[in-house]
């Protein structure tokens, strides 16, 4: 393991200035970033919460995947710098990286690679859920509901405090990832499923089964192939994120992990986090001339209008996300090699980066494009349709969170996760019969759901 001892703890005291009384709280140093205030026993002895909506100031747990230096906008997986990972290798590589800690040699990967490729197919009977399905629904909506459903197949032999079956559920979920995310596709349009092809990698896999007709051969496109391979890399994790800390709750209490991932893919969908790639394409789409972009940057900064610019800004980046300059780049070697470098939309984004990053209100706020900014252009240009840019997401990411949901499980610090609240409800009060009730007058809908509304 590349995983170093802390240093000794230190301390950190907090003073409640009502009383004068102080709180020496131990300080917990991890390898890289910032150290955190070990405030375990704080209500215990302090008898207050902390307030952290957002948790931008919490450490939830202690991790040893993925490092980010959000101000330097570096991003290390295992400690290998993205950037090299994007160049060198492949995303089995990373996969079996990010699940065991350390790059494999070459049998450990060929081994990795067969065990995987073992899993690809779907159970018969999980066939029909799809049918289930209306054929105008989202594929993230179907991938939710079917992943869900890998619970029921998988649920008597995923004894989770069991590692060899903890490895099995992993493998499974990696190895199925690909074949849901593509029949969620074809489904929706009408497409007869293709079975997977273990003669092929990963990538190959899922651009076949995305793509391919069974009256036709299927030879994938290699430079599609080495570009959907780094976009999967550039996904495959990115450490505490909102679907993975959904996929550590959820798993917290002991679930069935393909339940957690399900619940993992519910939150990437949102636009905020992984829905923003198609939100980007489509705001693109909207822009549609450069002539009209200082409107869409004004409406973005406009505290009354909910627009944001969908692909820049990031929670934890405060400089350049270093995962949007490799899809710049990738998007330029994608669209150079299909003959399509003068696509619009790619001068669109890059004229609508230039203006923003000029911007006073993006300059001060450290707003940069993030990775979903190129991705979305990318892809599209590879074919694939708007709604399944973040099922593509959700596959790449997928490792991510079964090597978090693998970490959770095995740490021995691993509580139910539980946060407190501060409650700002009504007092303790007297119930009050129906027919006592005053009436209320006007009753509006929007008393109790906000907006402007009356009805
Ligand atoms: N457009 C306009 N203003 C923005 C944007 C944006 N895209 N992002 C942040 N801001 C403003 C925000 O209004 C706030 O302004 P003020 O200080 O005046 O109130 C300030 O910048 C700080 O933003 P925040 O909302 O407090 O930041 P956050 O960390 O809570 O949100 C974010 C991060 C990614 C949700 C947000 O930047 C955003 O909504 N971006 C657009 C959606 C997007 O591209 N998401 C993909 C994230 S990367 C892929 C992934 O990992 O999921």
């Amino acid at each position: 393991m590349a995983e170093k001892q802390p240093p000794q703890s230190e301390h950190f005291t907090l003073i409640d200035e009502r009383t004068g009384q102080r709180y020496r709280q131990s300080l917990l140093n991890g390898t890289m970033g910032p150290p955190a205030i070990d405030i375990r026993n704080f209500y215990h002895t302090a008898g207050v919460l902390t307030y952290d909506p957002g948790f931008t100031s919490t450490a939830s747990c202690k991790s040893a995947i993925t490092f980010i230096d959000g101000e330097k906008g570096v991003l290390l997986y295992r400690g290998y710098p993205i950037q090299e990972l994007a160049r060198q290798s492949d995303y089995m590589e990373v996969c079996y990286l990010l699940l065991y800690g350390e790059l494999p040699s070459p049998a450990e990967k060929d081994e990795f690679v067969r065990d995987i490729k073992h899993h690809t197919l779907l159970h018969d009977q999980l066939m029909h859920f799809f049918r289930g399905f209306t054929r105008s629904a989202h594929p993230m909506a179907i991938m939710v509901g079917v992943v869900g459903a890998l619970s029921a197949f998988y649920h008597e032999d995923t004894d989770i405090y069991d590692p060899e079956q903890r490895m099995l559920a992993a493998y499974r979920i990696i190895a199925k990832m690909p074949t849901i995310g593509a029949y969620a596709y074809r489904y929706t349009i009408g497409r007869p499923f293709v079975y997977p092809r273990n003669d092929f990698s990963y990538a190959e896999n899922l651009l076949y089964m995305t793509f391919s007709v069974p009256s036709e051969d299927y030879e994938p496109d290699p430079v599609l192939v080495k570009a959907l391979d780094r976009i999967l890399i550039l996904h495959a994790d990115h450490e505490q994120n909102a679907s993975t800390s959904t996929v550590r709750l959820a798993g917290s209490s002991g679930a069935n992990p393909f339940a957690c991932i399900a619940a993992g893919i519910a939150s990437l969908w949102g636009p905020a986090h992984g829905g923003a790639n198609e939100a980007v394409l489509k705001m693109l789409m909207e822009i549609g001339d450069k002539r009209r972009i200082p409107q869409y940057i004004a409406r973005a900064k406009d505290k009354d209008d909910p627009f944001r610019l969908m692909g820049f800004g990031h929670r934890v980046y405060k400089s350049y996300d270093p995962r949007a300059e490799i899809m710049r780049q990738t998007c330029y070697e994608v669209l150079e090699a299909l003959g399509l470098r003068d696509d619009p939309l790619l001068e669109l984004a890059m004229e609508l980066e230039r203006i923003a990053l000029q911007d006073e209100y993006f300059v001060e706020r450290k707003l940069y494009p993030n990775v979903d900014f190129y991705t979305g252009i990318v892809l599209r240009a590879m074919g694939f349709p708007t709604r399944m840019f973040t099922v593509l997401f959700a596959i790449g990411r997928t490792v991510g969170w079964v090597a978090h949901w693998k970490e959770m499980i095995s740490d021995p610090e691993t509580k139910i996760g539980r946060p407190r609240q501060l409650y700002v409800g009504a007092e303790k009060r007297e119930y009050v019969p129906l027919e006592k009730r005053p009436s209320p007058g006007k009753r509006t809908w929007s008393r109790f759901w906000g907006g402007g509304g009356e009805k």
